[in-house]
């Protein structure tokens, strides 16, 4: 996100503009927490995780009356169009802020868990991804050592797109994602039958919001279903979400961040989305990130299966 916003005040410089940078999201929007900034004010700030502008949850900007505040707060600062960074329900936010006050509004995909429609990327998956892996060959040398089978749970709310990416680089046995149905009977069958041909470890991918239920819950399954008795589970959490960023999303941040201010500066009154689609840049509707379909690459599912077994 830092890349982001450093290309955003940059660019927005170069062609002339004024930039205030609002702190923690709609929740300053609504107090008013707003300061000016210039190219040094983003100095430093490329390889830096989380994001320097601060971000929080506002639940009275879901109120009329909260966004009421914010749009005041806006004309108060003589501010004539908004980047937002983060996911569906920041660009949900700006689009309410749209369509009650005509403010407009570009966002840009921030977030892990690479979950939002009309575009193929989000900033911070590649470093999530890459965070998990490190975690998961780590992981690999105990399970390898102590003869063992490991349950990684990694984050991604109800997308399996991290699960996904890292358990194919990984080299897991067994990915499960919640865009698929998850079979525990296959999965345990798959497992022996590592066993059965020599593979004393084994790595399962599992994705936080899968149906079956918790990394906790599938080790007990396995537990009651097969011969295996010494299963660990490692749940990566939040240490997913922090860290210096790849140069993958350095790189795509910057580009959307550019992107972003040259719609603003060409397509005024609108509420538009900055997206990825193969290599170059898209701008959207911002209800493209609700509407499309958020999809996971069918030919990996299956090249997994084929390469775990
Ligand atoms: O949306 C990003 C994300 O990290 C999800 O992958 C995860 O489910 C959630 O946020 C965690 O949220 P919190 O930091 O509020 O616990």
């Amino acid at each position: 996100m830092n890349a982001a916003i450093r290309a955003a005040v940059r660019t927005a410089l170069y062609h002339g503009l004024e930039v205030m940078g609002i702190e923690r999201g709609f929740a300053g929007l609504i107090d008013g927490d707003a300061h000016q900034m210039d190219r040094s004010s983003v100095g430093g700030i490329i390889n830096r995780g989380g994001t320097v502008l601060k971000t929080a949850r506002s639940e009275e900007f879901k109120t009329k009356e909260g966004r009421v505040k914010a749009a005041e707060n806006l004309k108060r600062f003589l501010i004539d169009g908004l980047i937002l960074i983060g996911g569906d329900g920041t660009y949900r936010g700006g689009y309410a802020l749209h369509e009650e006050h005509g403010i407009p509004c570009v966002g840009i995909p921030g977030t892990i868990d690479n979950d939002i429609g009309g575009t193929r990327y989000t900033i911070g998956f590649d470093t999530a991804v890459n965070t998990a892996l490190e975690a998961l060959d780590r992981i690999r040398d105990t399970a390898a050592s102590h003869d063992r089978l490991f349950l990684i749970e990694v984050m991604g709310r109800v997308c399996g797109a991290i699960a996904l990416q890292v358990g194919v680089a990984g080299g897991a046995e067994g990915i499960l994602v919640p865009e698929t149905q998850t079979d525990i009977d296959e999965l345990c069958r798959r497992l022996e039958r590592g066993l059965k041909v020599g593979k004393s470890s084994s790595i399962v991918v599992i994705a936080e919001g899968d149906e079956a239920g918790g990394a906790f819950k599938i080790r007990d399954a396995i537990l009651e279903k097969t011969s295996f008795s010494d299963i660990r589970v490692s749940v990566l959490g939040h240490l997913q979400r922090g860290g210096s960023p790849t140069a993958i999303d350095r790189v795509i941040a910057s580009r959307m961040a550019a992107e972003a201010v040259h719609c603003l500066l060409n397509k005024p009154d609108r509420c538009k989305m900055v997206g990825v689609d193969a290599h170059s840049m898209v701008i959207k509707d911002i209800q493209a990130a609700w509407e499309e379909p958020v999809e996971l690459s069918d030919e990996l599912i299956s090249l997994n299966k084929i390469l775990a077994t």
